[in-house]
């Protein structure tokens, strides 16, 4: 059974998750507005990536004996300045939801929660990974500048990712 600090905290973090497929779905809009269709399929599985985050937890409160309490989703921005723009907000974004995880760590850890300690490892390892791919791609924007071809080469990369359900710890 879940104690109702740790199952509070989770649900705040489903929240947080979906907020942040909600942001990158909005930024997926924003490429498809300047014809960037790889950046936006980019943005577009980085969505799915985070709603797959949110039903990990998900799965894990129910898994646990806890309830899962859906709480209403805040508006996102619609537009940016630049590609390079997106990118460093998500970077930071990225940086953002890594201090969450800590939190939660720190949480479960004081609450003597070791499988929830256990279960967010996972989720630690995700985040450099997360942090990692983002800062990638603000490096490289930030190589090519104002340089159309390069920026078209890009493109082509990021239309090439595709969407890999993340495997289950317990599996
Ligand atoms: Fe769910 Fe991008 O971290």
């Amino acid at each position: 059974m879940l104690k109702q600090k740790i199952e509070q905290a989770i649900n705040k973090q489903i929240n947080a998750e979906l907020w942040s497929a909600y942001l990158y779905l909005s930024m997926s809009t924003y490429f498809e507005s300047i014809s960037l269709g790889g950046f936006a399929n980019w943005m577009r599985i980085q969505a799915q990536e985070e709603v797959a985050h949110a039903m990990r937890f998900y799965d894990y409160v129910v898994e646990r004996g806890g309830r899962v309490k859906l709480m209403p989703i805040d508006s996102v921005k619609t537009d940016w300045k630049s590609p390079l723009d997106a990118f460093e907000e998500t970077y930071k974004h990225e940086q953002k939801v890594t201090g969450l995880i800590n939190d939660l760590v720190n949480t479960s850890t004081a609450e003597k929660d070791h499988a929830t300690v256990n279960m967010l490892q996972w989720f630690v390892d995700e985040q450099v990974e997360e942090e990692s791919s983002a800062d990638e791609i603000v490096q490289k924007l930030k190589l090519i500048g104002k340089d159309g071809s390069g920026l078209f080469m890009i493109d082509r990369e990021l239309a090439q990712r595709v969407f890999t359900p993340p495997v289950k710890s317990k599996e």
